[in-house]
Parts: C-alpha cells; sequence; structure tokens
C-alpha cells in the first residue's frame, strides 16, 4: 500500500476538504472538561479551529489544551482556546495531530511540520492520541513515501552527528541533508536543527531504528513515532474510515 495521489476523474475531493473532513471527525471525540493535546500542520489546524469554533457556540466548555508548537500557540490563543503546559497538565485526555506516515500497524512518521519534539512529548502523556490523515498518508512500511524523516539534533557539531546517523546500520545507508529555510538553517521551536533522513527503500525494523536514533548524544528527538496512536482518522474521496488500536 503506497501512498496515492487522490483518486483521478469525476469523484475527487480536494486534499484541503478530506484534511477538514478527518479533523472534523476526530473532534467529535472531544468532550467539555477535557485537557487537550493540539497538533501541528495543516490538518491539526482544521482540528484547532473547529475547538475554538464550538467554545465560542458553547458547545463545549471548561477546555485546556497543551499546544505543540509556537504557531498552534498562537493559532489556539487567536481561537480562544485556553491554553496551559504539561508542567501544570501532565495528562492529557485526547491529543489530535496530522502525520507524514501510517503504517498498517498504525505507526507514524511525523514532523515535518518541524514540531516533533513538542508532538511526541504531548502526545506520549495522552491517554487517546487520535492521528488525522487523508489516504495520501498511508504507506506500506514506514519510510516508504520517499519523503524525508525528521530528526531533531542540537546545533553543537551537527555535521558530525549527520555523519553517524548516516552511518548506522538501522537506517541503511540513507542519505542525510539538513533541513533549509532559505539560506538558513531551519531553527525548531526548541531552538535546535532538523537532519532529514532520506530512505533509499522503506525501514526494515522501525523499533531498532529508533532505538540506533536515539542513542546518539545530541540527537534530541525524531519523527518516528511508534505505538503511540491510539485512533486514525482517514479521509479518502470514499468516505472516513478509522482504524482503532
Ligand atoms: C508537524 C507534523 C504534522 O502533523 C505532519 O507533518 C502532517 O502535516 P500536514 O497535516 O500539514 O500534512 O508532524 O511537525
Amino acid at each position: 500500500m503506497s501512498p496515492r495521489p487522490l483518486a483521478e476523474g469525476t469523484k475527487t475531493v480536494p486534499q484541503d476538504e478530506l484534511k477538514r473532513i478527518a479533523a472534523y471527525k476526530a473532534v467529535e471525540y472531544v468532550k467539555s472538561g477535557m485537557v487537550l493535546g493540539l497538533g501541528t500542520g495543516s490538518t491539526a489546524n482544521f482540528a484547532v479551529a473547529r475547538i475554538g469554533q464550538l467554545l465560542k457556540e458553547g458547545k463545549l466548555k471548561d477546555i485546556i489544551a497543551v499546544a505543540t508548537s509556537t504557531r498552534t500557540a498562537e493559532q489556539a490563543v487567536a481561537a480562544g482556546i485556553p491554553l496551559s503546559g504539561l508542567d501544570d497538565h501532565p495528562l492529557i485526555d485526547l491529543s489530535i495531530d496530522g502525520a507524514d506516515e501510517v503504517d498498517p500497524d498504525l505507526n507514524l512518521v511525523k514532523g515535518r511540520g518541524g514540531a516533533l519534539l513538542r508532538e511526541k512529548m504531548v502526545e506520549t502523556a495522552s491517554a487517546t492520541f487520535v492521528v488525522v490523515v487523508d489516504e495520501t498518508k498511508l504507506v506500506d512500511a514506514l519510510g516508504g513515501s520517499g519523503l524525508a524523516m525528521p530528526v531533531e539534533v542540537v546545533q553543537f557539531c551537527w555535521k558530525y552527528n549527520a555523519e553517524r546517523l548516516k552511518k548506522l546500520p538501522e537506517l541503511a545507508g540513507c542519505e542525510v541533508k539538513l533541513r533549509m529555510e532559505g539560506d538558513n538553517p531551519f531553527v525548531t521551536d526548541n531552538s535546535n536543527y532538523i537532519i532529514e533522513l532520506y530512505f533509499k527503500e522503506p525501514i526494515k525494523d522501525a523499533k531498532a531504528a529508533a532505538n540506533a536514533i536515539s542513542s546518539i548524544p545530541g540527537v534530541v528527538g525524531h519523527g518516528l513515532f511508534l505505538d503511540m496512536a491510539t485512533h486514525v482518522i482517514i479521509a479518502s474521496v470514499d468516505g472516513v474510515t478509522v482504524r482503532s488500536k
């Protein structure tokens, strides 16, 4: 099941609309009084906007949220969603976030928006983690989309760490690249850099790869989100599917 383009022909739905549909479906899991984790990215944006709308309409009450990026925090504040942090709310009832790849066991690649570290912190603290995607994000095996998998590293000696990542046998000779923003390195909300991994073939053993990446001093996070999602909501031209653990 490789990532595939949206269906062509008469039955087409713009990708943004599929993202909105998946996000709105996820917001049906939100109940008044919950502590929420708010994801980052174009799909999660729809969920944040919807939660704000329901709060304004009085259909949701007493929500507190933890944002996974400064961008999402700004959006949440503008939408009237009260914010907190994991220091004060270490137990999150429900997080909603997008993903870059979803495998058949609901393991994920995340973080192409650069928010992977805070996303993983918030989502591992969540009792329920609902992932919202359109069907183009489905893969047979992680690393199979050909898109970059991010690794967040401290700025100090990042080239050295990029070389270490490249040589990990668990990553089977993947290519590494520093993420750029214009002429400068992309800097995360945590003042770190992102090394992007490009896989020549899907990752054979994602757990072994995750452990190997994490074992390098100076790596502060990576985009493999394994055994974390409790539900994945997939919007396609044929409708919405919910897969659960
Ligand atoms: C940001 C993320 C995003 O959730 C992921 O990149 C999917 O983004 P989008 O919904 O825009 O396709 O992990 O760090």
